[in-house]
């Protein structure tokens, strides 16, 4: 073998050596240990480079372009891996990178008529109030005659009235649940009634065929209206705020005397008038009253000797005022962006 032969030979090692190991170094530190091992000072190459001079003259030439060729195939290879580590390194960075927007974590949301509701009870709660439930399929005797109120009433017409059968009825309020609890129970009683209630209403921007309402009953001996007035004004206060305003009209139930209706001043104009009140600046969140006799008497309470006040209050209603819903159909659409809205962090 020639000392061309050898040369050569030596170069293709190294070249096939120094590759590998540019290749497969790990990080910046062991790519400068590579580059030093194969194209520092003291590298093989290098003095194969010097050594060219001791190589007969015509081959020289052949042997130096070869050896270049190696050193420059190795230093872009150094390169390119440096530059491939350098981008590995920015690719973990990324990872972590702050500035990135996170990913949104899904968050469910309760229903703004369940937040009411739930708020309400928790609130009657503190005034001895436990929640009750009554079915709603309810016969006529409860929904209507158990209450003082008779067949032929405007509001027992089939106009108003979803009939499932002759005596059965989808309930109209959540009143006859009032008399259930007053049948099975003794007073003194304190019960609030969540729950839905039918009428054949249209569904229109204020109106639904199908709503839940809140029910409150409470009897007791004693019970005077200004326990009612005072109740119902603590309620208002610690649900609408301290500065919201009651109101109490006089109005007319079967199954109360006397009966009233109960205003709040607009909480979104504070009673100077705004289209969510229709100008008046009060909102009617409910009818009330003082039970009447002949319902103790229906559910066999002693009428001269137990008092109590009864309630209703539609929740949607209640519900867009506080969340400032303009239309009670967005209530009943079940519109997910709608939904969306009411989750908490
Ligand atoms: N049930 C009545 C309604 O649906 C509301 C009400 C409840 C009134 C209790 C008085 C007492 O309109």
């Amino acid at each position: 073998m020639s000392a061309m032969d050898d040369y050569l030979a030596t170069l293709r090692e190294l070249e096939e050596t120094g590759s590998a190991a540019i290749r497969t170094a790990a990080d910046p530190d062991e790519l400068e240990r590579v580059r030093v091992e194969y194209l520092g000072r003291k590298a093989r190459l290098t003095q194969l480079l010097r050594g060219i001079g001791e190589l007969p003259h015509e081959q020289r030439r052949p042997a130096g372009a070869e050896a270049n060729r190696v050193k420059r195939g190795l230093l872009e290879l150094l390169e390119a891996r440096a530059a491939d580590l350098a981008a590995g390194v920015a690719a973990a960075a990324v990872e972590i990178d702050a500035t990135l927007p996170g990913r949104e974590r899904w968050r469910g949301a309760r229903h703004p008529c369940t937040l009411v509701t739930d708020e309400i009870c928790e609130i009657f709660k503190e005034l001895g109030f436990l929640r009750a439930r009554g079915p709603e399929a309810e016969t006529t005797w409860y929904n209507f005659m158990a209450l003082n109120t008779p067949l032929d009433h405007p509001a027992a017409d089939e106009q108003d009235t979803f009939y499932l059968d002759r005596d059965i009825v989808l309930r109209t309020h959540t009143s006859p649940v009032q008399a259930r609890v007053m049948e099975q129970w003794p007073p003194p009683v304190r019960v609030v009634v969540p729950g839905v209630v039918f009428r054949r209403d249209p569904f229109d921007a204020s109106h639904a065929p199908a709503f839940e309402q809140l029910e409150g009953l409470a009897v007791d001996e004693g019970i005077s209206f200004v326990d009612f007035k005072a109740s119902i004004e603590y309620f208002v206060h610690r649900f609408f705020g301290a500065d919201v305003v009651t109101r109490f009209r006089p109005s007319f139930f079967p199954f109360t005397e006397p009966s009233a209706e109960v205003d709040v001043s607009c909480t979104i104009c504070h009673g100077t008038g705004c289209s969510a009140c229709k100008g008046t600046g009060w909102i009617e969140i409910m009818g009330a009253g003082m039970v009447h006799p002949a319902v103790f008497d229906n559910v066999g309470y002693d009428s001269e000797r137990y008092t109590g006040f009864a309630f209703g209050m539609g929740v949607g209603r209640i519900a867009m005022q506080r969340y400032r819903i303009p239309d009670i159909r967005l209530l009943y659409e079940s519109d997910i962006r709608f939904l969306a809205q009411f989750a908490r962090a």
